[in-house]
């Protein structure tokens, strides 16, 4: 699995913490993110190239973050084929795969710590999509970009 990674420099000290978490488990990291949290940087634009690269498929997921998780997120959603999450909990990102087939996840360093937000992105990749009648409103928003 090969997961991209984007922050600004608000999200960069949550972004260095879930990369070496994801690289403890062996998954594959490509970050795309700000290189330090002292400059400070545009959001959107690392959202969008965070998000571009799911596009091409040259990832299996995006997590983004900001401060907040939500500028973000609301960048990388602009994005044709991205279904970006912002979560709050473990709930909240296994509901992101199982029924919104999320292939992006969104956090907020100045939202949730970091021992919790490894446990968000864990429910995040331990979930599946279920399909089914969830297809059917995925369908629905992949509708609403054409
Ligand atoms: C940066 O200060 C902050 O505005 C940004 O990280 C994010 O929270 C925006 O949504």
């Amino acid at each position: 699995m090969r997961i991209v990674l984007g922050s600004d420099h608000a999200g960069y000290p949550l972004k260095a913490a879930i990369i070496e978490h994801l690289e403890a488990k062996q998954i594959e990291v490509l970050d795309v993110g700000a290189k330090s949290a002292d400059k400070a940087e545009s959001y959107v634009n690392f959202g969008e190239k965070t998000a571009q690269v799911v596009a091409r498929g040259e990832a299996d997921f995006g997590i983004v973050i900001c401060g907040t998780g939500i500028g973000i997120s609301i960048a990388a959603n602009k994005v044709k084929g991205i279904r970006c999450a912002l979560c709050t909990n473990e709930f909240m990102s296994a509901l992101s795969r199982k029924h919104n087939d999320a292939n992006m996840l969104a956090l907020g360093a100045r939202v949730v710590a970091p021992h919790f937000a490894k446990a968000i992105v864990d429910a995040f990749l331990d979930a599946r999509f279920e399909g089914e009648r969830h297809a059917v409103r995925v369908g629905e928003i992949c509708a609403l970009e054409d």
